[in-house]
């Protein structure tokens, strides 16, 4: 391999809980007193229109779609709200750490994720400075699972997609990567149901990188 590409929230940052906050504070609103973080949870690597719909699929009031429009802005905006709070404590363990160890290698580190927030998010952790290419939802038209977020991050590091290795926490992320036909690397809570080439707990769990680099 001559390149990592992570994916950002829930395997860089924990940004999931803001996420959760945010979308909570919508559907309160919205009177959708219902909303668990266990839905919160079906919406990892999930698009922001798409995550909507698992919100108001809790509620009875159908929107058009200017309306839907309107309530992912919204939700966005408290997003971003909670974003300005962000400091380089939201970067998960293990990280740094793994970063510092692949650019040591001369490995290439991309970013690809479906997140339109990716920037000021890599920005406000600090994690930017270790970043060679980044691949967001201002890149593509297509989210997960279609492999366009992965495809434009090995373009950008100009490699071919046999020489990247994509770390994921969703199962979203996971089929892209196969999509893009990359070999993979499952972390999170649901590391073991992921469907990955690999698979651990969390960045601080891998031990094999020679493994997963060759
Ligand atoms: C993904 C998150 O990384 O980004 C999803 O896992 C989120 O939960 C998606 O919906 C889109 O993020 P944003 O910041 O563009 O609304
Ligand atoms: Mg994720």
């Amino acid at each position: 391999m001559k390149g990592v590409i992570f994916d950002l929230d829930g395997v860089l940052v924990s940004t999931d809980e803001l996420h959760y906050q945010a979308w909570k504070q919508l559907a309160d609103e919205l009177g959708i007193v219902n909303f668990t973080k266990e839905d919160n949870e079906k919406q990892r690597g999930v698009s922001r229109m798409e995550s909507l719909e698992i919100v108001l699929s809790k509620g009875n009031t159908v929107y058009s779609e200017k309306e839907k429009e309107m309530l992912a802005e919204k939700k966005n905006n408290y997003y971003k709200e909670l974003l300005q709070e962000l400091t380089d404590s939201a970067v998960l363990s293990g990280v740094k750490e793994t970063l510092k160890f692949l650019k040591e290698k001369g490995i290439l580190i991309g970013v690809g994720s479906v997140s339109k927030n990716t920037p000021v998010i890599l920005e406000k952790t600090g994690l930017l400075e270790w970043i060679d290419q980044v691949s967001c939802g201002l890149d593509i038209t297509k989210s997960k699972p279609d492999p366009e977020v992965f495809l434009v991050a090995a373009q950008k590091l100009e490699l071919p997609c046999s020489e990247c290795l994509v770390v994921e926490d969703s199962a979203a992320g996971i089929t892209a990567a196969k999509a893009a036909g990359m070999k993979s690397l499952g972390v999170g809570p649901f590391y073991q149901e992921l469907g990955a080439t690999y698979a651990a707990r969390g960045l601080n769990d891998v031990h094999n990188w020679d493994e997963l680099l060759a």
